[in-house]
């Protein structure tokens, strides 16, 4: 039977000298397959984006994400085994993202990677996605090691971790309404941006000035955040403004948006390396792509000899190597090691 041997697999896996992972994510709206050696070494990445699709209803659909999941997957895992030039019976083990995301879309990805590793005869590993952003972090920077603080911020997460070490984090703070990235994109639907809409805010930002006061920031103290009540109140300001037939300043306002959004999580990051003893802030998630995000945490790091590190641009957003590289590390320190009855699961905790 398919367990009956697997723990010894993965024993035998553990002492190779490459190991070889193939990653499986389909949590939201990009269907992704990845080959990874050693958690670190891309061999292929392929994402096959829903993008186009999901932009005429101005947001995901979740019930027609999953059918899309399901008629892209298999020509995703053979672009992957073609691109890494690598034949299936060559990989070691599988993982997958079986939460945090939209739980028809999910499960594509969870029964797919359970088909795999059963007819390979091989382990699956769990990944929990909001740690699989993390891990961008090790393919973009070989040398990088956990502790570290990190901050997650994309279209579903906002959290300030203790990354102890590879598999234990520590939540020291999150938001209590919104994710980030979500407040960014529905301020940019009503701004008429189009889906998704924090790379067009982050465009328009440039051009415009942070001249806008919307709101308190009422959590100066805590490590939490919250965007629902900023969210409302640029949504509210441009409403007004459209009531009485004004133009719209639209880049003042993505430029006073962000502001408001980051400089809080700036300052948190910063006060968590400095209360926690780490000069290490390692940024990932869709978000973590933002160019004033990414200044403002560089000029904070510099001012306090904290190193920020960021994925390359493509390592940002949703993708497959990300959850090969936690799936390698979960393999490497047991963690995650499952059988044919994992369950995707729409809401884990980090
Ligand atoms: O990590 P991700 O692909 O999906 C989730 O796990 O949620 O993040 C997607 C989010 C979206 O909200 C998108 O608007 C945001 O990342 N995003 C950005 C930028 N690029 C993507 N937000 C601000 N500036 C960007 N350049
Ligand atoms: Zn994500």
């Amino acid at each position: 039977m398919y367990f009956d041997n697997i723990l010894e697999k993965v024993e035998k896996i553990q002492k190779k000298k490459d190991v070889i992972i193939l990653g499986v994510e389909s949590s939201c709206d990009e269907t992704s397959i990845a080959i990874v050696k050693n958690g670190r070494e891309v061999l292929s990445n392929i994402i096959s984006t829903q993008i186009d699709i999901h932009t005429r209803f101005g947001g995901v659909v979740p019930e027609v994400a999953s059918r899309n999941h399901v008629m892209a997957i298999v020509g995703v895992l053979e672009s992957a085994l073609n691109q890494a030039n690598i034949t299936i019976d060559k990989i070691d083990a599988i993982a997958v993202t079986y939460g945090a995301g939209l739980i028809g879309a999910l499960m594509v990805g969870v029964s797919f990677a359970k088909s795999l590793a059963y007819a390979l005869s091989i382990p699956l590993i769990a990944v929990n996605h909001i740690r699989g952003h993390m891990c961008a972090n090790y393919i973009s920077y070989k040398d990088l090691t956990p502790p570290f603080i990190g901050l997650i911020v994309s279209g579903g997460h906002t959290a300030i971790v203790e990354v102890k070490d590879y598999t234990t984090y520590n939540l020291i703070g999150s938001t209590l309404d919104d994710a980030v990235g979500e407040s960014l994109d529905k301020v940019a639907r009503v701004l008429g941006l189009g889906y998704p809409g924090g790379p067009k805010v982050d465009k328009l930002a440039s051009e415009g000035n942070a001249n806008i006061k919307f709101t308190k920031d009422s959590l100066k103290k805590s490590y939490d955040s919250s965007f629902s009540g900023l969210k409302t109140a640029v949504i509210n300001y441009v409403h007004k403004l459209e009531q009485k037939k004004k133009d719209i300043p639209v880049s003042d306002i993505c430029a006073s948006l962000e502001y408001e959004a980051f400089m809080p999580l700036v300052e948190k990051s910063i006060r968590a390396c400095k209360e926690h003893r780490y000069d290490k802030l390692c940024v990932a998630g869709g978000v973590s792509a933002n160019s004033f995000l990414r200044n403002k945490l560089l000029d904070a790091g510099k001012q306090n000899d904290i190193k920020v590190f960021f994925p390359e641009l493509k390592l940002c957003t949703d993708n497959a190597a990300m959850i090969a590289s936690m799936g390698y590390y979960n393999l490497m320190n047991n963690v995650g090691i499952s059988d044919i009855n994992l369950d995707a699961v729409s809401n884990i905790p980090l």
